[in-house]
């Protein structure tokens, strides 16, 4: 059984569209949760499916677990430092997150390997590196990674290179180790200072996201708390995008200008008819777009490696010839070989994709390999004649909810089918 999005293109949307809670600022907050004694409430948790496995995981740490629609409480006060299996970490990448939350909480952990979307081989090596220079003595074997920080002790961090899950795993690892803690080189992405703001709402004393260094003064113990978590930058862009190419008025809540503001660069020079008012932006498509040359994704604030799919969309159907280079993960054109199937034309080289946009793209069978691929692939879908249908929508609920619906009130024709 193959669930889909069966897709009839070429409609005009319009209404509006709401932008869910960040999934990326979630899992990590969600991790971290089981350094606290107490009660977390979240009141905006969206239904992604990344979110339904962290919250399995959570409850084999015996935490007490409660979700009714976007509300969830955790209660951590009878946490319990489990094995955790590859079964249960294979689902996510964010699981990783568990063993610094793990480490910080009781100096020990037995965990696997994490999942997530087969865009690359996902090591963790900057993570084990940066637990090892705070003396966490770490073995791997058997498809588990044995942990001991009986010794841990607080220190400086210098990370190699930049990476978002390494900088969060040393931000919760650091925040109940007494002294201060400075980490180096970290990454400055959004979700990063909203783990900052989480950690110290908490009584956590945590400086310095957003910038190259990051400074954890250790604290005794976190209290209860309430949060709720900011807009999902990449769905706010993958609407943003889908907007300009099919949209008339349409408008888009939840938006934060300061999260997207490259993408918004990209589509001011394309000449995309856009409006913003407070967290709202209202846009308006404006036909074939000249091809922006050259776009190339890197660490926050450059272009998101997230939105690399859903950009090949766009500039697909541009007048002229477009590159996009792929920095972040060696395996992220999965899409390409579907687009090229509904008429795109882009060549594939190493790192670069050259696009020559084409006049129109025409429906067919299409297969999502990752989660923001089939985004893309349903932005394709939605614009090309005749009927699309994408393959493998579990890996698009990881981290959009009830995506179809959502499309189906702005007047799109596509519905989530079974078929054999
Ligand atoms: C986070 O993944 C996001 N996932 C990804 O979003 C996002 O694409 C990525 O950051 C980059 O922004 C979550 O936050 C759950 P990295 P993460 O560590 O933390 C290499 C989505 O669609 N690296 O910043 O895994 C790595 O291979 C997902 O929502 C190592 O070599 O990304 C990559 O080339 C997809 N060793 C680069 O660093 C390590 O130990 C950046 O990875 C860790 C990373």
């Amino acid at each position: 059984m193959d669930e889909v999005f069966l897709i009839r293109g070429g409609k005009t949307l319009s209404g509006e569209i709401e932008v869910e809670a960040s999934k990326n600022a979630y899992l990590p907050i969600l991790a971290s949760s089981i350094l606290c004694d107490g009660e977390m409430t979240f009141t905006n948790v969206p239904e992604f499916s990344d979110i339904d496995n962290m919250c399995e995981i959570l409850k084999i740490l015996n935490v007490k677990v409660l979700r009714k629609e976007n509300y969830l409480s955790l209660n951590t006060e009878s946490v319990m430092n489990t094995k955790i299996s590859h079964e249960l970490t294979a689902k996510l990448r964010a699981s990783i997150f568990l063993l610094g939350a793990l480490l910080g909480k009781f100096r020990q952990a037995v965990i696997s390997y994490p999942g997530g979307c087969k865009i690359g081989t996902r090591p963790i090596d900057i993570h084990l590196k940066a637990f090892r220079s705070l003396g966490v003595k770490i073995v791997e074997k058997h498809g588990y990674i044995y942990c001991n920080a009986s010794n841990m002790k607080a220190g400086k961090v210098v990370f190699p290179s930049v990476s978002v899950g390494a900088t969060e795993s040393l931000m919760m690892c650091a925040t109940l180790l007494e002294g201060e803690t400075t980490l180096y080189n970290v990454a400055k992405e959004p979700e990063i200072k909203e783990l900052e703001k989480f950690l110290n709402s908490l009584g956590a004393d945590i400086r310095g996201a957003g910038t190259d260094t990051i400074k954890i003064r250790g604290v005794k113990k976190l209290h209860s708390g309430e949060f709720k978590v900011f807009p999902d930058r990449i769905i706010a862009g993958t609407q943003l995008i889908l907007g300009a190419l099919c949209g008339e008025n349409m408008t888009i809540s939840n938006f934060r200008r300061e999260d997207n503001q490259f993408l918004l660069n990209i589509l001011k020079e394309s000449a995309c008819d856009f409006k913003l008012k407070n967290d709202k932006i209202i846009v308006t498509a404006q036909g074939r777009y000249p091809s922006y040359k050259f776009v190339e994704t890197l660490p926050f604030p450059y272009f998101p490696t997230d939105l690399q799919p859903q950009l090949m969309v766009l500039e697909t159907l541009s007048k002229g010839t477009s590159v996009i280079k792929e920095n972040l993960f060696e395996n992220r054109f999965n899409h390409v070989m579907e687009l090229t199937k509904m008429g795109a034309d882009i060549l594939v080289k190493d790192r670069l994709a050259i696009i020559s946009g084409v006049e129109k793209l025409f429906g067919a069978d299409v297969y999502s390999s990752d989660l923001r691929a089939g985004a893309g692939l349903v932005i394709a879908g939605l614009m090309a004649e005749g009927y699309t249908t994408v393959h493998n929508v579990h890996f698009i609920d990881r981290g959009y909810e009830k995506l179809e619906e959502k499309y189906q009130n702005l007047g799109a024709e596509i519905k989530r089918m079974n078929i054999e």
